[in-house]
């Protein structure tokens, strides 16, 4: 079901309580090696927003994976990734949970929004930050900074971001005063494909800033267009989705601190923005999110 995970352990999977990371994560419990110490089961980290629907994942992955229990255990972390003050509890939650005698080996930032038509222009939580930009890039930046600035012992092993094919929707060249459409012409999808992009400009950043050790992983992917509540109904059969689960398993992904790469479902070759070969403007990116973070 799975390549070699380099030993890997400890997951920690955003946006877990439905579409693709539940899949994932059942993936993950489903082919959790078999142990005999239970100090070496593997851990899969779940996370939502709603406390009764983070409880209710946590039971229906245990019941659906009941004939593998003994190898797996879930935990669960909560926070809402459109509202900072919570995201930053979040970051502070997992590194506080993973340190250095149990690190978390692999994040995957799967938790995505892609907010309504019908409510225009959707705000974050402090009213600052357009949802989309929050949730999908602010909330990041705040994970994995918090992440890769910890010890060196507790930087993730692989961190995936999951994108999207969407990314390359943003033709016009990235303009950090308008990330929150301060200029206007909002739609949904546009503060999508724009949030796409900066996250695999964000990466592009940590790299050009150094701040990937040469022990982690770090890429983002698009899982093709999926049959959830995201992707709708005319989506691929979700049983059918098993990028999450490989980019969060395989080591044949694995770049040792590598400039990270971005993947059309398998395909290291995938088209991606010309806008994430510019340094000067991935870095950019990086040092606006730092303002912002700070404000
Ligand atoms: N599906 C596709 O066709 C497709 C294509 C390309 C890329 N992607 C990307 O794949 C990833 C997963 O998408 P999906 O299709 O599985 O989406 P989904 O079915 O809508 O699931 C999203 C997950 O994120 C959680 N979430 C949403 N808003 C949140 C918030 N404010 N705070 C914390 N958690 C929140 C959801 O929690 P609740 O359970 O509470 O809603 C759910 O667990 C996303 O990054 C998406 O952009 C999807």
């Amino acid at each position: 079901m799975e390549g070699p995970t380099n030993g890997h352990r400890t997951f920690f999977v955003s946006g877990s309580t439905d579409g693709l990371g539940l899949r994932c994560c059942n993936q993950l419990a489903e082919s959790a090696p078999a142990v005999t110490d239970a100090s070496k089961k593997r851990v899969i980290a779940i996370h939502g927003r709603n406390p009764e629907k983070i409880a209710k994942t946590k039971a229906d992955i245990e019941k659906q994976n009941e004939a593998n229990a003994a190898n797996f255990e879930i935990i669960s972390f909560q926070g809402d990734l459109s509202d900072m003050n919570s995201v930053k509890k979040l970051a502070d939650d997992v590194m506080a949970h993973f340190n250095e005698a149990n690190p978390l080996d692999v994040f995957m930032n799967n938790a995505g929004i892609w907010t309504s038509k019908d409510g225009g222009l959707q705000k974050s939580a402090c009213g600052k930050f357009e949802q989309t930009f929050m949730a999908n890039v602010i909330a990041v930046h705040i994970l994995l900074k918090k992440m890769l600035t910890g010890p060196p012992a507790t930087v993730p092993k692989k961190i995936v971001v999951t994108s999207s094919g969407g990314h390359k929707m943003h033709k016009e060249p990235i303009d950090v005063d308008n990330f929150n459409f301060e200029k206007g012409e909002h739609s949904p999808s546009k503060a999508y494909s724009q949030s796409k992009l900066l996250v695999i400009m964000l990466e592009v950043a940590y790299f050009e800033k150094g701040m990937i050790p040469a022990t982690t992983t770090m890429l983002s992917f698009c899982p093709g267009w999926i049959g959830t509540n995201m992707g709708g109904a005319k989506g691929r059969d979700i049983n059918e989705a098993n990028e999450t689960f490989t980019f969060a398993t395989s080591d044949k992904y694995d770049n040792a601190g590598g400039r990270p790469i971005y993947y059309k479902q398998y395909d290291a070759d995938a088209e991606v923005n010309p806008q994430t070969l510019d340094k000067e403007a991935c870095l950019r990116v990086y040092d606006h999110l730092e303002q912002v973070c700070k404000e």
